[in-house]
């Protein structure tokens, strides 16, 4: 069975963007591949964090990951710094990388480029992912859009890595969904949803109550000119709306444009599609909420499943560059 891997930062509450973009498909996937999710902790500790909260949201994010459907029974779900071979094979991996295809991602030149002050580890952010795929030989990677960049390193890596030491890695292909790969925000259509720096009202939490839901929908920004076209360059904010219903329906953006005149008529329809498309994680959230004692068994089976791929490969990997085995 082909494999799958992915990973989310524990910075914050998941939201819709998280579900379209990558969330859903991860569910999809773990019944016809042999699928790996990791909650990628050791990135959470790039930028500033209370270790407090980032213990919290870590525990939470598993949580609901859960709730958003899956399997523990069927996946693997796990914590990435509860397997030490992620920072190992980072380390081999810096040291194939190069600082200018490093400083090229454009989320560290977002994020920090000429800022002494950023930490080393934003810099190497997208080598730790890297090899947090390349651990598992994952062929597919469920991402949102905004990965693609990190992907392309991966592959990269692993080409040069194989080119230079022999046929250690799978190179893995991005799997970017066809709508809802880049959700916006509902109140600055023109920057994605975000779990950091988004605006509350514009952002939908994957646990929002339909109350909130409909609030947020209801409130979301468009514009004057009252055509319902599918523009994204013009029309950002009608045109995330549009992509958002096609996405939780299962449309394209154009088909949903024809059935509309009116913008209310879209935010009544696309606020009742996503309480429904939200409902299920809600209320299954609720009940694993009961039972707090289920995420540290879940835990611990995910790193020993996680944990025996992953020390193979590292092994692999470390011979192949002439590291001496320990016995
Ligand atoms: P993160 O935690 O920012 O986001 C998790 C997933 O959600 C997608 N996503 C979105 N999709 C659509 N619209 C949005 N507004 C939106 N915001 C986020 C992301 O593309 C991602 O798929 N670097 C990664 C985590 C990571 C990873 C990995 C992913 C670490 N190691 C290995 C894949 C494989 C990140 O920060 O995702």
């Amino acid at each position: 069975m082909a494999r799958v891997l992915s990973g989310v930062q524990p910075s914050g509450a998941l939201h819709l963007g998280n579900y379209l973009g990558a969330i859903r498909s991860w569910v999809a996937h773990q019944h016809d591949h042999d699928a790996f999710y990791c909650v990628v902790d050791l990135h959470a500790l790039t930028v500033d964090v209370d270790p407090a909260d980032l213990r919290a949201r870590t525990l939470d994010a598993v949580i609901d990951l859960v709730a958003a459907g899956l399997d523990p029974e069927v996946c693997t779900l796990f914590v990435q710094s509860h397997v030490p071979e992620h920072p190992r094979l980072t380390w081999l991996l810096e040291c194939t990388a190069s600082m200018g295809e490093l400083r090229r991602m454009t989320q560290f030149k977002d994020k920090g480029a000429g800022n002494e002050g950023v930490r080393v580890g934003l810099f190497t952010y997208p080598v730790l992912m890297a090899a947090d795929i390349l651990l598992y030989d994952s062929d597919r990677v469920p991402v949102g859009d905004d990965q693609r960049q990190h992907l392309e390193l991966a592959r990269d890596l692993a080409q040069r890595f194989n080119f230079r030491y022999g046929d250690v890695f799978t190179v893995p292909e991005a799997a970017v969904p066809a709508t809802g790969a880049r959700v916006m925000d509902l109140q600055e259509p023109t920057r994605k949803m975000s779990k950091t720096g988004g605006t509350p009202l514009g952002t939908v939490q994957m646990l929002d109550s339909p109350e909130e839901i409909d609030r947020k929908v209801k409130k979301a920004v468009t514009d004057t000119d009252g055509e319902v076209r599918f523009d994204p360059e013009a029309k950002p904010g009608l045109s995330n709306l549009l992509e958002l219903l096609a996405a939780a329906t299962d449309r394209t953006p154009d088909e949903v444009a024809t059935g509309y005149q009116r913008y209310g008529d879209l935010k009544r329809d696309l606020s009742e599609a996503l309480v429904e498309l939200l409902r299920p994680v809600r209320e299954r959230r609720a009940e694993l909420a009961a039972d707090p004692g289920a995420v540290s068994a879940i835990l611990a089976a995910g790193a020993a499943k996680a944990g025996a791929v992953a020390s193979a490969t590292y092994r692999r990997a470390a011979e192949a560059m002439g590291l001496v085995p320990a016995g």
